[in-house]
C-alpha cells in the first residue's frame, strides 16, 4: 500500500543517515580505528563497505536521528530498542558497525562487533520491515558492484571475511548474517552466478554450518548450477587464511573444494561403520531420507549410483524401500 511504502521509504532513509552517521564517528574515534588498522583493514576498504563505529553511549545514535526522525521510527529500525518503562536506547554501543545493503544498495540493518572480548560478540539487526536475515547476504550488493558478471561467488561466515577477502582482491565473497543458509539465499545466488562455493570456518561450527547448508540446498539442487564445498584447517576461517596464503593461493584451493554430491556421501557415511550391513542400513536409510527431497535431476540418479556401488545395494531400492516403510507407517 501507498502507506507501507512512504513507511518503508522513511526506515531506508533513516537507515542511511544512520550508516553514515557511524561512519562519521569511526573517523572520530581513536580507538575504533587503531582496531581496523589492528585487524589489517585498509581505510579504502572500510570506506567501500561503509563501516563506521557506534559511541559508547546509551543514546547518541537517537539524539543524532531524532532531529529528523520519531522514536518509534528509530525502534523499528532496530538502531533503538523500546524500554518497557517507556522511551528508548541504542542498541549498538561502542561497536564496529558493518551496514548491510540489500540489492539496490540501500542500507537495511547492520552488524556490529565488539573491539574487546565482551559478549556477544557481535550484534545483528532484528528483523524489521527492512530486514529479513533469510533473505539478505552480507556482501552481495558489492560483489555485484565490483564485477559485471560474476562467475561464482564464496558463502562464508562473517562480515570480516567478506572485507578481508575483498581486500585481498576476492570480491565474490558473500556472508549470511549469523544465521544457516536459506534456500532462498540459494536461490538469490541461482540468479547471480553458476557456481556457489561454501567456505565456512574450520571449526565445528563451520563444519555444523556446512552440513545446515547442504540439507538446506537439497530441495533446489539443480544440474545447471555447481556447488562445493571448501574445509579449512581447523582454526582458521577465510579471513584469517587469505591473510597467511594470499590471493592465489586461496583460489588455488577451489579447485579442489568438494562438490555437493562428494561432500553428500563422505560425510553420511562417516557417521555409520557401513562395513557392517547395520550401518550401511543407517547409512542408507539417512541417506535416502535426504534424497528424498531432492528433485528429480541428473546429479540426483548421480549420487544414488554412487551410493549403489559404495553400499552394494540395488539403485532402484535405495529410495524405494524407505518409501515402502514410510507408507506401512501411515
Ligand atoms: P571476527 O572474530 O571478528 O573475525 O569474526 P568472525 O566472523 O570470524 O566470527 P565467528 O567466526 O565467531 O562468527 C561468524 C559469524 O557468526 C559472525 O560474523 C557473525 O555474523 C555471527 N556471530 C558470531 N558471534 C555472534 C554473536 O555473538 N551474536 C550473533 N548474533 N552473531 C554472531
Ligand atoms: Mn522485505
Ligand atoms: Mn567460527
Ligand atoms: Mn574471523
Ligand atoms: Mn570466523
Amino acid at each position: 500500500s501507498p502507506q507501507q511504502q512512504q513507511k518503508q521509504k522513511g526506515l531506508v532513509d533513516l537507515m542511511a543517515e544512520a550508516s553514515t552517521y557511524y561512519q562519521k564517528q569511526l573517523k572520530l574515534n581513536t580507538a575504533a580505528v587503531e582496531y581496523m588498522k589492528n585487524r589489517g583493514l585498509s581505510g579504502e576498504i572500510a570506506q567501500a563497505y561503509g563501516v563506521g563505529y557506534s559511541k559508547k553511549s546509551w543514546d547518541a545514535a537517537i539524539k543524532h536521528l531524532s532531529s529528523r526522525y520519531r522514536q518509534e521510527q528509530i525502534v523499528e529500525s532496530g538502531i533503538a530498542i523500546a524500554k518497557d518503562e517507556g522511551g528508548s536506547y541504542d542498541r549498538y554501543r561502542d561497536r564496529i558497525m558493518f551496514p548491510i545493503r540489500n540489492r539496490k544498495g540501500q542500507v537495511i540493518g547492520f552488524g556490529g562487533r565488539v573491539m574487546g572480548d565482551d559478549t556477544p560478540k557481535y550484534i545483528n539487526s532484528p528483523e524489521t520491515p527492512l530486514f529479513h536475515k533469510s533473505n539478505e547476504l552480507y556482501g552481495l550488493y558489492e560483489a555485484r558492484q565490483a564485477t559485471r558478471k560474476l562467475e561464482r561467488i564464496i558463502v562464508v561466515e562473517g562480515y570480516m571475511d567478506v572485507i578481508s577477502l575483498a581486500q585481498f582482491g576476492i570480491t565474490y565473497g558473500v556472508a549470511t548474517l549469523g544465521t544457516a543458509t536459506t534456500q532462498q539465499h540459494i536461490e538469490i545466488l541461482y540468479r547471480t552466478v553458476p557456481e556457489i562455493i561454501f567456505c565456512f570456518d574450520g571449526d565445528r561450527a563451520g563444519k555444523e554450518a556446512a552440513w545446515r547448508a547442504l540439507d538446506n540446498t537439497l530441495p533446489v539442487l539443480r544440474d545447471d548450477k555447481a556447488i562445493h564445498f571448501m574445509f579449512l584447517p581447523d582454526g582458521e576461517d577465510p579471513d584469517s587464511l587469505v591473510r597467511s596464503i594470499g590471493k592465489e593461493a586461496f583460489e588455488e584451493s577451489f579447485s579442489s573444494a568438494t562438490p555437493l554430491s562428494a561432500y553428500f556421501i563422505e560425510a553420511l557415511s562417516a557417521k555409520f561403520n557401513i562395513t557392517q550391513n547395520e550401518g550401511k542400513a543407517q547409512f542408507l536409510n539417512e541417506a535416502s531420507t535426504l534424497l528424498k527431497k531432492v528433485p528429480e535431476s541428473q546429479l540426483k540418479d548421480l549420487i544414488l549410483q554412487d551410493i549403489a556401488k559404495l553400499t552394494g545395494v540395488d539403485r532402484k531400492s535405495i529410495l524405494k524401500g524407505k518409501q515402502d516403510v514410510a507408507e506401512q507407517e501411515t
